[in-house]
C-alpha cells in the first residue's frame, strides 16, 4: 500500500485485509472497492466525510469503515431497498456494489445517519472464550457465581450458562439449549466437571441495545458480516434468550455501575467481566477502572471472593487475552488467547493446580 494515500483510503484496505482473514471474503471485497471508490470521488467520499481528516488510529478507534459496510447490510437487512436486499441475499459482491452505489447516493441520509451513531456489536461466541474463566472461578472457589458483565451492549453473554458449547472433546451447557456454539480449542480442556450455579446476574452499557426495538436488533445484525450465516443464526437465537430471559441491560457509565453494584458477597463469588470494552475507555479511565475494580479486590475473603474475568485485545494485535484475577491474593493468570469473534481458542489455563 502506497504511503502516499491518505488515511482514510488506508483504513478501508487494511480493514478489507482484517475481513478476509477474519472469514469474510465478501466485506474484504467491498472494502476494496470502497477504497477505490474513494479515490476515484464515488459516492464512498461523501459517507467518510466525518472521518476524512482523522489519522489511521482514529479510523479505527471510530471503526469508520465497520460503520460504511454495515450501513449497507442494515439497509439490506431492512428489506427497504428490494435491490440491495436480493444482492446480499445471494451474498453476490457484483450485484451488491451496483446496488449499494446506487444507494449511497439515493439514501444518502439513511446510510449517513446509521454511520452517525456509535457501532453497536454483541458477538455471542466471545461467551465460549469467557466459559473457561468462569469454570475456573467455580473450580477455585466451589460457591456459586453472582456476575456482573459491563459494556454488555444487548447482554447477550450475560447469557452464557444458558448455551452450550463444545470445547475440543469436552461439552459444557444444557443439551436442550437453542443457542450453541463451538470453536477451534487448542489445549487442554476448561474445568468443565465445576459445579456451575448463577445465582444473580446483571450488565450495564452506556449505550444498551434494546432487543425490543427491531430497529436496534437489526442494528446488532448489521454489524454481523453478511457472509458469516453461522454468526447471524447464533445472534439470532440468543436475542430469542435473552428476551425470553427478561434481562434488562442497565444504561450507566461501567465505572460508575461498578462502583454502585459491585461488591464481594458472603457465601458466592462475585465475577465482573467484560469482552472488548476496554480499549473504547480514555487511559485515565482505564487507570480508575482498574484501581477501583483492585480497591474491591482488597475487600474480598475466603468465603466472599472477588473474580476479573476479561477478554480484551493486547494493544493492537487481532487476537485477545483471556486473562482471571481473583481475590483474596489478587494473582493475575494469563488463561488464554483466542480470536476476537471466539472462532479459536487456545487454552493455556487448564484444570490445576
Ligand atoms: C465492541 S462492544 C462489545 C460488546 C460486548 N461486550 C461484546 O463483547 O459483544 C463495546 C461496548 O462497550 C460499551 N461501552 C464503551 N464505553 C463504555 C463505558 N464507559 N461504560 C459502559 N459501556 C461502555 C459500548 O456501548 C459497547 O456496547
Amino acid at each position: 500500500m502506497s504511503k502516499d494515500l491518505p488515511d482514510v483510503v488506508k483504513a478501508l484496505t487494511l480493514q478489507a485485509s482484517v475481513c478476509r482473514n477474519m472469514g469474510s471474503p465478501l466485506n474484504g471485497d467491498l472494502l476494496d472497492r470502497a477504497a477505490a471508490d474513494w479515490l476515484a470521488g464515488g459516492p464512498v467520499k461523501a459517507l467518510m466525510a466525518p472521518w476524512e481528516h482523522a489519522d489511521l488510529q482514529g479510523q479505527f478507534d471510530a471503526a469508520a469503515p465497520l460503520r460504511l459496510i454495515g450501513s449497507w447490510h442494515e439497509l439490506a437487512l431492512s428489506g427497504d431497498d428490494p435491490a440491495v436486499a436480493r444482492a446480499y441475499k445471494a451474498l453476490d459482491a457484483d450485484a451488491i456494489w451496483a446496488a449499494v452505489s446506487i444507494a449511497m447516493v439515493a439514501r444518502y441520509d439513511r446510510l449517513a445517519a446509521f454511520m452517525a451513531h456509535e457501532p453497536q456489536t454483541n458477538e455471542v461466541r466471545r461467551s465460549i472464550c469467557l466459559l473457561g474463566g468462569f469454570l475456573e472461578v467455580a473450580r477455585m472457589t466451589g460457591l456459586p457465581l453472582r456476575c456482573f458483565e459491563i459494556a454488555a451492549s444487548a447482554g447477550l453473554n450475560a447469557s452464557w450458562d444458558r448455551y452450550r458449547y463444545t470445547v475440543g472433546d469436552a461439552v459444557w451447557g444444557d443439551p436442550a439449549a437453542s443457542v450453541r456454539m463451538d470453536t477451534a480449542w487448542n489445549g487442554p480442556p476448561p474445568a468443565v466437571e465445576a459445579p456451575v450455579k448463577v445465582i444473580e446476574r446483571a450488565a450495564c452499557d452506556r449505550r444498551p441495545t434494546d432487543l425490543t426495538d427491531p430497529a436496534q436488533s437489526r442494528r446488532l445484525m448489521a454489524y454481523i458480516w453478511a457472509d458469516q450465516a453461522d454468526r447471524l443464526a447464533r445472534l439470532r437465537a440468543a436475542i430469542e434468550v435473552t428476551l425470553a430471559n427478561g434481562l434488562t441491560v442497565e444504561r450507566a457509565d461501567a465505572a460508575d455501575w461498578v462502583r454502585a453494584k459491585v461488591r464481594p458477597h458472603t457465601g458466592a463469588a462475585t465475577v465482573l467481566y467484560h469482552s472488548v470494552f476496554w480499549q473504547y475507555m480514555p487511559p485515565e479511565s482505564q487507570s480508575a477502572l482498574a484501581a477501583l475494580i483492585a480497591e474491591i479486590g482488597a475487600t474480598a475473603t475466603a468465603d466472599a471472593p472477588f473474580a476479573w474475568l476479561r477478554m480484551e485485545p493486547p494493544g493492537l494485535a487481532p487476537r485477545m487475552d483471556i486473562r482471571l484475577t481473583l481475590w483474596p491474593g489478587g494473582e493475575e493468570r494469563l488463561l488464554g488467547h483466542c480470536h476476537p469473534h471466539g472462532a479459536s481458542v487456545e487454552w493455556l489455563g487448564g484444570p490445576s493446580p
